[in-house]
């Protein structure tokens, strides 16, 4: 063993009941939940959520960073965690059952024209489409791109995946750096964003991609608030090169009341529930996460702080 497993929980949520969980994961473990209790001895593990500044810089002897969300940008962006502590992001089959979920429901809604028929209420046929006969780009092939552009294809949907390595999807065809984005949404009915935020992916829902995308397209963003351009998007709405938009996060969150996205008659906003944090399931993957440290193993899902992701 290691070190001793003490555990401090900075998280706004549920840190009692996460504690309890820990407790029964890992017997013999003390988990704080309150920081006035710390004291000097130290306590190798954080779990964060988006913690209060100074906090993390408060704990001794802190070893590793267990994040509660899989994307990590507010920690890489918020100065505080020195680049030798590792960060753990969370990866979580529960939270990609989560994420693909949403993303067929939206997908599929939208392919079969759900909305529009409950808007008409008239025995109007529409134009229907199968899914082999549309192209859906999914951008991030990740954990969660990943596993989105795999069922998507096996739908029947022609897939593409667009990644910074070209990683490979099975059923898509796979595309990465800055031409591969364009090759990727050039004619795309729809584009998913699983990215993660970084400098390099900020605005990349913006004008000149919709404008590669086949007319009347539907964009979905379930990455971060800040990969969208929302006056772009509100343009291409409006002229009609984009035709229908489900938004799950925001740049603020929450979206305020308001934003002219919560009015707008072809924006879906659902309030960042994709994918959320399923905690008994996510304590059970950072205690294995901490077995493995207190094995002397490579930690899982280390954020890398080249790519910063
Ligand atoms: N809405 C929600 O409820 C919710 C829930 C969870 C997560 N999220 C968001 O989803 C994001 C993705 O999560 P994940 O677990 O799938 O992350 P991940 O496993 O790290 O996958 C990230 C993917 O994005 C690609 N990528 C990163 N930077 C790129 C760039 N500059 N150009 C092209 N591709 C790039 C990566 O390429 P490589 O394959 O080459 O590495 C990888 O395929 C998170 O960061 C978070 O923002 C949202």
């Amino acid at each position: 063993m290691k070190d001793h497993i003490r555990i401090f929980i900075a998280s706004k949520g549920d840190p009692v009941g996460m504690a309890r969980a820990f407790r029964a994961e890992l017997p013999g473990a003390e988990v704080i939940t309150d920081i006035a209790l710390i004291g000097t001895d130290p306590v190798p593990f954080i779990v964060v959520g988006k913690p209060d500044p100074g906090v993390i810089g408060s704990v001794p002897g802190l070893k590793v960073v267990l994040s509660l969300n899989a994307g990590v940008e507010h920690l890489l962006n918020s100065g505080e965690v020195p680049a030798d502590l590792p960060i753990a992001r969370l990866v979580d089959p529960a939270m990609t059952m989560g994420m693909s979920d949403w993303v067929l429901a939206v997908v599929l809604s939208w392919h079969r024209n759900l909305a529009l028929y409950r808007a008409d209420a008239v025995w109007t046929r529409r134009e229907e489409q199968l899914s082999q006969d549309r192209t859906v780009t999914v951008l991030g092939a990740g954990v969660l791109g990943g596993r989105v552009a795999q069922l998507l294809a096996a739908v029947g949907f022609r897939t593409r995946v667009w990644s910074r390595s070209g990683t490979q999807v099975a059923g898509a065809t796979a595309f990465s750096g800055a031409e591969g984005l364009v090759e990727a949404t050039t004619g795309a009915d729809v584009v998913v964003n699983l990215l993660p935020l970084t400098p390099s992916t900020r605005d990349i829902l913006a004008a000149p991609l919709f404008a590669r995308m086949a007319p009347g397209g539907l964009v979905v963003n379930a990455g971060r608030g800040a990969h969208v351009v929302d006056g772009d998007l509100i343009g291409a709405l409006g002229s009609g090169q984009i035709g229908a938009a489900a938004l799950d996060v925001f740049r603020t969150e929450p979206l305020p009341e308001t934003d002219p996205l919560w009015r707008h008659p072809l924006i879906l906003v659902t309030p960042h529930v994709a994918a959320p944090t399923q905690p008994g399931s996510a304590i059970r993957v950072m205690a294995d996460n901490i077995r493995r440290y207190q094995r002397g193993e490579p930690l899982s899902d280390l954020v890398d702080r080249t790519h910063g992701y």
